[in-house]
């Protein structure tokens, strides 16, 4: 069966450093260069491409295998890109000076690779190597430092399209040295582009991390540097139980804030259509958003259902944020704050939906026993409760990032942590509520849901 008129197979194998391998060669510029001319001429509902592993001609890459035809080209510049989709999959007719044409010649080449691949792996574990995916969750935080600091010295915004590591030293007040280290550093992560001396920023430096950039995300990622630090203490975290974390949300000073706000906001914005369509926004004439933080969420419910109010409950000093936010997205008719406290006041009553986002990750177990019969307490009959977090297996080893995240409370709150549904049901029930469901979403949280008779 061929469901499609070609397949193509690209090898982007990342080898070991000094290792010949297709990634090493520039298969990512290849692929790029292959999809680009795929597309540009009309062919994406033809021609499958698929990046894969390696294929065994590691030395002589970027390899590529054309089927059903079972051409296999090797040495494939992305200059070669037009070529090969124009004459071979336009017209039939392969690009000879790049196919392999002895089969047999081939097929000894990919055994000799694989020989010498395995070889050198039970060498390598004969000597006590660790595993290359031991040795990257090591050394992880050297990338994610490299692009903390260059966002913290606002360093992509100071290289622009084309400046030299002196010019970037004297924007940003640094060292020479010290600032030209970092941009290579930069180069070597694919953030950063780098001709003769000249550094440049790249389609996705430019667009996330640069002044004006088309989804500036440097003020949320400053949030992500007070996390570093955080992180720093998780030695001292883990040894203390936790209660490391300093001053409480409400006075860790408006920097903090204003970074936090902008994370929750960005998050928000990326699940809000997808929450609200599994929540449902239709019959809700009254929604309460306990810790609703930037809005973000009561805005795409107002924005789903006309007749929605929404009333964004948060520290008084996080909502002339919050109302920034509403401003922007013209709904201040609709959508309204409420200064208060989420872990002692009473909500009122009357509302048909209750929504409480990466709130309960922030308390702890008995916290969020109260803070659910408060909840309970404030919806009209039928009402309902919906939760959106990271929400755990019983074991509290899965998914990833919620067990991650669970950490991430344990540096940065008293008592938080990520829960698991078995938790968040008992809560609920406990609270009041029937019908207690859990949603599943594509990404890091889920929904539990739960109606008040
Ligand atoms: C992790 S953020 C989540 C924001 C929002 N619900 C979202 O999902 O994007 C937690 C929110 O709870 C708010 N918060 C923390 N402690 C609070 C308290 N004691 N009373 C009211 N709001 C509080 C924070 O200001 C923040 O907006
Ligand atoms: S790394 Fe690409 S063929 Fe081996």
């Amino acid at each position: 069966m061929e469901p499609l008129r070609f397949h193509l197979f690209a090898c982007e194998q990342q080898k070991p450093e000094g290792v010949p391998g297709c990634a090493a060669r520039g298969a990512a510029r290849t692929l790029d260069a292959l999809r680009k001319e795929i597309a540009a001429r009309g062919l994406t509902d033809e021609v499958q491409i698929t990046s894969c592993g390696s294929i065994g001609l590691c030395e002589r890459g970027p390899n590529l295998i054309v089927y059903p035809d079972g051409v296999w080209y090797s040495g494939v510049q992305p200059e070669d890109a037009a070529e090969i989709v124009e004459s071979h999959l336009q017209h039939g007719r392969p690009v000879a000076r790049l196919v392999n044409n002895d089969a047999g010649a081939l097929a000894a080449e990919v055994r000799l690779n694989r020989d010498k691949y395995l070889a050198g792996l039970r060498a390598r574990d004969a000597a006590g190597a660790m595993p290359d995916d031991v040795m990257q969750m090591i050394r992880g935080y050297q990338d994610s430092r490299v692009v903390l600091t260059a966002i913290e010295l606002d360093v992509f915004t100071a290289v622009g399209d084309r400046t030299t590591a002196a010019e970037v030293a004297q924007t940003i007040g640094a060292d020479r040295r010290g600032t030209e280290m970092l941009l290579n550093a930069l180069v070597a992560l694919g953030l950063l582009t780098k001709d003769g001396g000249a550094f440049a920023v790249t389609p996705v430096s430019r667009r996330f991390f640069t002044a004006g950039g088309q989804n500036d995300a440097r003020a949320a990622t400053m949030h992500t540097v007070g996390q570093w630090e955080r992180w720093s203490k998780l030695t001292d975290a883990v040894r203390a139980g936790g209660d490391i974390a300093g001053a409480e949300i409400p006075h860790r000073g408006s920097d903090w804030l204003q970074s936090f706000i902008a994370a929750m906001h960005r998050n928000a914005s990326e699940r809000a259509a997808a929450v609200v369509h599994a929540a449902g926004a239709s019959g809700v004439s009254r929604m309460l958003d306990v810790g609703g933080g930037s809005g973000a969420y009561s805005i795409a419910f107002a924005q789903a259902n006309p007749q929605l109010h929404a009333e964004v409950f948060d520290l008084e000093n996080v909502l002339p944020m919050t109302r920034g936010y509403i401003a922007a997205a013209g709904i201040e008719s609709r959508v309204a704050t409420r200064p208060g406290d989420l872990r002692s006041d009473v909500f009122g009553s009357g509302y048909d939906l209750v929504f409480v986002s990466a709130v309960c990750h922030m308390l702890s177990p008995a916290e969020n026993r109260d803070l659910l019969a408060r909840c309970f307490a404030a919806l009209a009959p039928s009402g309902r409760i919906v939760i959106n977090d990271f929400i755990l297996n019983a074991e509290k080893t899965a998914p990833k990032a919620g067990a991650l995240f669970s950490l991430n409370m344990l540096v940065g709150t008293r008592q938080g942590a990520s829960y698991s549904e078995d938790e968040y049901r008992g809560w609920l029930a406990e609270a009041g509520f029937e019908k207690i469901e859990r949603i599943r979403l594509a990404g890091p949280t889920n929904l539990m849901t739960g109606t008040r008779r």
